[in-house]
């Protein structure tokens, strides 16, 4: 009976990705990853509104120096209605930063995604003319940006415009249907009309991939040569305990610093999962953690964070998409209802061992 209980707590241990971290007991409790990286880059995390009336508060206010709403920013939920803005999400998760003394880094103000049919449509249901969609990209962004000029220092101002398939540059979304290339030059003016001292933000993800990486790289150019306001880079990080390998990222970092603009990583989450199907690695795809799966994952992000501290003169700053394994989006993509453990604090907050491997290095 005994051993039978053994067993089981021992599987459910290992199969939710806790650790009983001993190590920790030997560190200073009053040090968070804000402290750890001070003389690198501020370190941020992804947050709702009930997360901050949570006991995540807690660790969100030891851990980070900055946040962001994962959220309620987005088109769909702060501009549900032509004329009409729900405030009270994001408001509140600027209050919080405000009291507690963090940043806020806002997100997004256009993507492809979470975006209601009004905004696209006419009351026919057919795409409005490039003047009409002109006309709400502009209020939208000014709205927004003004209000919270001076208590949001950067913006996501364009999320995910470049396409994954190799055979287009851009991602033939809507928004792209609707206005072409000069959906993304515009949003760019139109938030530093409105915010000129904000850090603006090209965000994208599979950055690691060359040909997508070429691609956002080129439309960077493209911006500065033409005098759009872009003045930051971010790359999303959502990334896997297989992919990116160090040579892969070792790439990616360098050309990125080349552009000499800001880069910050936006929404980083290690899914245990394999993302993709890698041809020549040996993936575990079973449901549920592991050891194997918890010991690649704090390799990984040992080896992320060395990559990162490599590159602090570019990258500004990291931002977790999440604070714990207790609730990850990952949990629900790509495959629903699959428990997913990506982050560095378990399901009862506790720092798993890729935390401490991150908080307390060496170089
Ligand atoms: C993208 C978006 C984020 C979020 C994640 C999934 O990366 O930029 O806002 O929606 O997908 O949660």
């Amino acid at each position: 009976m005994k051993a039978y209980f053994l067993l089981y707590f021992g599987s459910v241990l290992l199969l939710s990705c806790n650790n009983n971290n001993a190590q920790s007991q030997k560190i200073d409790s009053t040090r968070g990853l804000k402290d750890y990286y001070k003389g690198y880059f501020t370190m941020g995390v992804s947050v709702s509104p009930s997360a901050l009336k949570s006991n995540e508060a807690g660790l969100i206010i030891k851990q980070f120096g900055s946040i962001t709403p994962e959220n309620a920013m987005k088109l769909a939920n702060i501009h549900p209605k032509e004329n009409e803005y729900y405030w009270k999400d994001a408001d509140s998760i600027v209050a919080f930063a405000k009291r507690n003394n963090l940043k806020v880094r806002g997100h997004t103000l256009i993507w492809y995604q979470e975006i209601p049919s009004w905004f696209l449509e006419d009351s026919f249901g057919n795409p409005v003319t490039k003047e009409v969609f002109f006309q709400r990209l502009k209020e939208h962004i000014t709205t927004i940006v003004t209000r919270y000029k001076g208590s949001v220092y950067a913006w996501d101002v364009v999320n995910e415009a470049i396409s994954d398939d190799k055979n287009d540059f851009y991602r033939q979304s809507k928004l792209f249907q609707i206005a072409g290339e000069e959906f993304i030059f515009k949003a760019f003016e139109y938030a530093h009309e409105a915010d000129p001292n904000a850090l603006l933000f090209y965000n994208d993800y599979n950055e690691i991939d060359p040909i997508k990486r070429a691609k956002i790289i080129s439309l960077i150019k493209k911006m500065q040569a033409s005098g759009v306001p872009v003045s930051a880079i971010g790359l999303q990080a959502h990334w896997d305990i297989y992919e990116p390998t160090k040579e892969q990222l070792e790439t990616t970092l360098k050309d990125f610093s080349a552009l000499k603009l800001p880069l910050q990583i936006t929404e980083m989450d290690i899914s245990i999962y394999p993302r993709k199907p890698y041809k020549n690695l040996d993936v575990d795809t079973t449901i549920g953690c592991n050891l194997k799966k918890q010991t690649l994952q704090q390799r990984q992000y040992k080896m992320y964070f060395e990559r990162f501290r490599k590159y602090k003169s570019s990258i500004t700053g990291v931002t977790f998409w999440d604070i714990s394994d207790k609730h990850s989006w990952l949990d629900n993509f790509p495959i629903k209802n699959r428990k997913d453990y990506p982050l560095l604090f378990d399901t009862t907050l506790k720092p798993k061992k890729a935390f401490w491997e991150i908080a307390l290095f060496k170089n």
